[in-house]
């Protein structure tokens, strides 16, 4: 077991003060077109509270300075604050001492570092080979999927992928029959962020495992509200943003194993990686830091930190039945409108709702939502594939975080409805 936060696992899934929540929360406290804003993009990007704000403003007024190089008081303060940073991040994710985290600019950059990672130092390092295979689910955002392309690509390896079914299900024995003694990766999502479904990827990861492969999760989408637990997975890689978890823009976690991780070819090559250099070689300094090439975001280190806390000190398991409560009423509310389809309408603990209607674009659905204040995310969400795969076209989507309300939910099907009317 890893050494996991004491509210993290225990939190009781207690009613949220929503009201009181959402006064923490700066630009909720607005009108868009006269409405109160009714922000439902959180599967894009999440709100910070003033707790986040203040921790990187207490940082860049009083800590700020590059970190590492420095014996002055500061650079070791700002040193100091990174490192804590780090430890409120493993204890979030449940990293034991046979796990390591690496701070990235999002889970896009930590899944481009696993995937080059794996072949980029050459043929005689490269865990990645011709004729090995990587399997990726059919439910992966762009960027769980363009850097396996790229990967197999460059190394002559098959890239197979583990295809839903028409709901959008990834199912347990597709994989186990696609699993070979080829199979060298295994890259899954902990949440599809364009439908909503929640593979099983705990048994997935397992079985790969078993396998042989180096397993990796693209946690993006459930980091706010299900965090995985790296302590109960057999997983290698965890990669998710900080701003879909109330934290700051431009900063991201790569998590996994510290034996996957030394694996991996570093992306950014510079300062602050490096044991040694000469004029004609180098040698990586231990993890983290050879993973985290140049200066890094420090203050936005520090800001996730906070936002994990603070998700920690709402609860996290209060704000899961919170979404999923919010999800359900959407549901229901948006099936009942006429030629209006929902998909994967069984993901009940997704925090997101994608929906498609007969006859209307769903960038005119949106439109029209904003004018009511409404904000929600239209199109391909980054996942094209798949909505290729389901055969339903581009979709609207509306995705909810802590401070989301039920008033705002009925807001939203009230103006779809309406917008249908316009539109038809
Ligand atoms: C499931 C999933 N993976 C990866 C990403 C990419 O995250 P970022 O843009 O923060 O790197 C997203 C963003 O929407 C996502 O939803």
């Amino acid at each position: 077991m890893g050494n996991a936060h004491p509210l993290s696992r225990v939190a009781p899934a207690a009613a949220l003060d929503v009201a009181a929540l959402r006064a923490q929360f700066p630009v909720l406290q607005q009108s868009i077109h006269g409405h109160a804003l009714a922000y439902l993009d959180n599967a894009a990007t999440t709100h910070m509270p003033v707790a986040v704000l203040q921790a990187m403003r207490r940082f860049e007024e009083c800590d700020r300075a590059n970190i590492h190089r420095g014996v002055h008081t500061l650079s070791q303060r700002a040193t100091d604050d990174f490192e804590a940073a780090r430890a409120t991040v493993k204890r979030f994710i449940g990293a034991g001492p046979a796990h390591e985290v690496v701070f990235t600019s999002g889970t896009t950059e930590s899944l481009n570092t696993i995937a080059q990672g794996l072949w980029a130092g050459g043929p005689k390092t490269a865990w990645l080979r011709p004729d090995d295979e990587i399997i990726v689910s059919g439910l992966e955002h762009h960027a769980n999927l363009i850097p396996w392309q790229h990967a197999a690509q460059a190394t002559g390896a098959q890239l197979r992928v583990l295809r839903p079914d028409r709901e959008g299900r990834l199912h347990v024995a597709d994989l186990q029959r696609l699993l070979s003694a080829c199979t060298r990766v295994f890259a899954v999502t902990a949440g599809a962020n364009a439908t909503g479904e929640r593979p099983a990827y705990e048994e997935m990861l397992q079985l790969a495992s078993e396998a042989g492969a180096l397993t990796v999760l693209d946690a993006a989408q459930a980091a706010s509200h299900a965090v995985p637990d790296l302590s109960r997975l057999a997983c290698d890689f965890m990669a998710f943003s900080g701003h879909k978890m109330y934290g700051p823009m431009g900063t991201g976690v790569l998590a996994g194993r510290r034996a996957a991780l030394e694996r991996l070819h570093p992306l950014r090559l510079g300062g602050d990686m490096v044991e040694w250099v000469r004029y004609d070689s180098a040698a990586w300094a231990e993890l983290p830091a050879r993973l985290e090439g140049g200066t890094p975001n420090v203050g936005g280190a520090v800001g996730l930190a906070a936002a994990a806390d603070f998700i920690d000190q709402v609860g996290r398991a209060a704000i899961d039945a919170h979404v999923h409560a919010l999800r359900a009423q959407a549901v229901a509310g948006l099936a009942a409108i006429e030629g209006l389809t929902v998909l994967a309408p069984h993901a009940t603990s997704s925090a997101l709702v994608s929906f498609v209607a007969t006859d209307v674009h769903p960038h005119d659905i949106g439109t029209l939502l904003d004018e009511r204040g409404i904000a929600v995310r239209t199109g391909h969400h980054c996942a094209q594939p798949l909505i290729d795969h389901l055969g339903r076209g581009p979709t609207t989507r509306a995705s909810f975080a802590l401070y989301n309300t039920a008033e705002e939910v009925d807001r939203l099907v009230a103006a779809v409805a309406h917008a249908l009317k316009v539109l038809r």
